[in-house]
């Protein structure tokens, strides 16, 4: 994107949420007048919404709270690498380009993600300032038949770091779709590269968490979501980012040590559909029973006819019946 530095300047002179005309932006800006108004159309483009006055003046429709990469370093101490680029493909993407040159726990995070990536080769939206994007790259000690595992391990972690800054009600949708009051509120997809039969997988970790989309997000989604800012909680996102990104070692670390061992007892206060009666699509087809949780493999596990069997697969999806 042209002028990159100008628009970032744009939205962060905007943030706070107030009037300003465009003569008083090109002023701040050091910018011909003319170009302001195509700056405020690219701003519009990356999820912004802004609003104008009969004064022709520009305010955005509700204030932003910007990450400062300079907090979170500073929070975190660690010998790790944080990168932060404001405007990015995916954050996921962006580590894998660059992943002969990592280190297991080095981050990337975004204000906005112009090709943000889900499972099933969805598309993640991921508008500027709103939400977080983050992605973590991990050598990972463990054999390829436990990497089914590490989503779960993850989604476990997020929802655990909810709970504690107070956010009681969080479950788990198998396998690793973070949900708030029957709504999805952050999603995981973890991309293994060069998955082999050895005990050193390289992974990708990337975690999207919708802090304060808007409605005109939503209409982009076609999925049941929520935000944190609809329940009325509003989390200081920089903290979360740091927050995240010491769990997600902790766990990561524990996950390397007992697999989803340690993990079990977790799910079973955390999974949504634990035993209730449930609907399995496998590949168009539908299986009914009750939800019994997940095996150390991390498949999930339905009782039907009194007898328990164990699915795991992108094929699966499941719901409440
Ligand atoms: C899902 O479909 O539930 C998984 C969504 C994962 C989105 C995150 S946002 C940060 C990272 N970068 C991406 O392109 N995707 C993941």
């Amino acid at each position: 994107m042209k002028n990159i530095t100008n628009i970032l300047k744009l939205i962060q002179i905007l943030s706070d949420g107030k009037y300003y005309s465009i003569k008083k932006l090109s002023k701040i800006l050091k910018i011909n007048p003319i170009f302001i108004n195509n700056y405020i159309f690219k701003i519009e483009k990356l999820g912004l919404i802004i609003l104008q006055n009969s004064e022709k003046k520009y305010r955005f429709f509700k204030p932003i709270q910007l990450i400062n990469i300079n907090f979170i370093r500073s929070l975190l101490k660690e010998n790790n690498k944080i990168y932060f680029i404001p405007i990015i493909n995916s954050t996921n993407q962006y580590l894998m380009d660059k992943m002969n040159i990592l280190k297991s726990g080095d981050v990337c995070i975004s204000e906005c993600q112009l090709t943000g990536r889900g499972r099933f080769g969805r598309i993640w939206i991921s508008p500027f300032g709103m939400n977080i994007y983050l992605s973590m790259y991990w050598k990972l000690n463990c054999v390829f038949y436990h990497l089914k595992g590490i989503s779960i391990a993850v989604s476990i972690a997020i929802a655990e770091l909810l709970k504690y800054l107070g956010i009681k009600s969080v479950k788990i949708k198998w396998p690793n779709d973070v949900y708030l009051n029957n709504k999805k509120l952050a999603g995981v997809l973890v991309e293994i590269i060069n998955k082999n039969s050895h005990n050193m997988q390289n992974i990708i970790i990337g975690i999207g968490i919708n802090c304060s989309m808007n409605l005109y997000n939503l209409s982009l989604i076609n999925q049941n979501w929520t935000n944190l800012d609809v329940h009325g909680i509003n989390l200081n996102r920089n903290l979360l980012i740091v927050m995240l990104i010491k769990k997600l070692k902790i766990t990561l670390l524990t996950f390397e040590k007992t697999g989803l061992f340690s993990f079990l007892k977790k799910w079973k206060s955390l999974d949504i559909y634990l035993n209730k009666n449930v609907k399995v699509m496998i590949n168009n087809h539908a299986i009914f029973g009750i939800a019994r949780g997940i095996n150390i493999y991390g498949e999930f596990l339905l009782e039907n006819n009194s007898t328990i069997s164990a699915w795991h697969g992108e094929q699966i999806s499941i719901c409440k019946y």
